[in-house]
């Protein structure tokens, strides 16, 4: 049996990892440089932690160093973080909050713990400095344009706001900030992360007109009258139709906004991010049943609604997963017998042998997954 190492394409480095592969086989020089400092690999991507601050009660800034294989990102896209938990290793994606021009050559990411999210929580609360998470390139289109536009409209919510933080950081390094208007909805004025640095560039840069919605009073009443809506728009940013948007956040908020701009007839000036895929209603008569993972000879019962992704993972699985929300297809897995349906548009889908993306799939019936 041959090495499976090629020779890589030119270079006197490539062509010396080239022969000291072979003497490493079957491993490669990588994975021996990696017990050195894992951020020498070049078989996988790993970041170092350097730095952990508290942007908010629940949200987190993590640094991040990337090793030797990173190439930069642009603002606004996002990477995938491998996150080990309980003897677990978990994916998840995490959009880039720092702009490609900071010059350390570290990265930041900004994450909100969820309740209940047992990654996020983990993220925020337990990752130390000096640790070590598996990350991903970057990957996403949800980015500006190389010629800047004119006028942006930036419309983000909770979380939503870390791509629009790395693109307004992009813009002010570059010293290339528009007429801009960004409209930011938040529970409190106490949640919105990086709010001190929002409100500072807003005093410093008059062009740049920031609009902090609250939509929870004090003590937790939701008011909801300071949701999105014509309105709300008409009164914040009325040249709305003349600017390009940019908006990040929940479904609801995204499905609200790419309605009323479709309704103008100005779908092609949106540009959103989704934290998750969009799903259409569930049937009212939809019924979940049982699965079986049939290489783990495991069989759990599991609802119409909840991925089978997480019921594999609720039964103690890990199978390969990266977007969980039907982009990469790392989960696919062959249906051997049964019905799932498709969460995004309810299709119903139960053809033997058929691959099947298990983050957006949930039971459909009694049904075999190959797992
Ligand atoms: S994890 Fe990316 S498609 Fe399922």
């Amino acid at each position: 049996m041959e090495p499976k190492s090629q020779e890589p394409a030119g270079g006197l480095l490539g062509r010396l990892s080239y022969f000291t592969d072979m003497l490493a086989w079957p491993l490669r020089t990588s994975h021996y440089l990696e017990l050195v400092n894992p951020l020498w690999t070049t078989h996988a991507l790993q970041a170092r932690v350097e730095k952990v601050w508290d942007e908010t009660k629940d949200a987190r800034t993590l640094t991040l160093r990337p090793g030797l294989n990173w190439r930069g990102h642009r603002a606004g896209q996002h990477i995938r973080v491998g996150v080990p938990v309980g003897g677990m290793h978990y994916t998840r994606t995490y959009t880039i909050s720092s702009p490609p021009e900071r010059d350390d050559d570290c990265i930041t990411i900004t994450v909100k713990a969820h309740p209940g999210g047992r990654i996020s929580s983990h993220l925020v609360r337990q990752v130390k400095v000096g640790s070590y998470l598996p990350i991903g390139l970057p990957q996403g289109e949800f980015m500006l344009p190389d010629a800047t536009p004119v006028q942006p409209l930036f419309i983000s919510a909770g979380s939503g706001i870390t791509p629009i933080m790395s693109m307004l950081r992009s813009l002010v390094a570059r010293d290339r900030l528009p007429p801009t208007v960004h409209v930011h909805y938040a529970p409190h004025d106490y949640d919105v992360i990086f709010g001190k640095e929002l409100k500072a560039l807003a005093e410093k840069h008059p062009h740049y007109h920031l609009h902090l919605v609250f939509t929870q009073e004090l003590g937790g009443q939701a008011t909801g009258n300071n949701r999105f809506s014509a309105e709300q728009l008409n009164e914040l940013c009325p040249d709305w139709r003349h600017r390009e948007v940019y908006a990040c956040g929940p479904a609801s908020l995204l499905a609200a906004i790419e309605s009323h701009w479709q309704a103008a007839g100005l779908s092609r000036h949106v540009h959103v991010e989704r934290f998750r895929a969009a799903f259409s209603e569930i049937p009212q008569d939809a019924v979940g049943g049982r699965v079986s993972f049939a290489r783990s000879e495991l069989v759990v019962d599991a609802d119409s609604s909840t991925n089978l992704l997480r019921v594999a993972e609720d039964a103690g699985l890990n199978p390969n997963h990266g977007c969980r929300m039907g982009i990469c297809h790392t989960c696919d897995a062959t249906l051997k017998s049964g019905c799932v349906r498709d969460l995004r548009n309810g299709n119903v889908i139960n053809e033997t042998g058929q691959l099947i993306q298990i983050c957006v799939c949930a039971a459909a019936g009694d049904c075999e997954i190959d797992l």
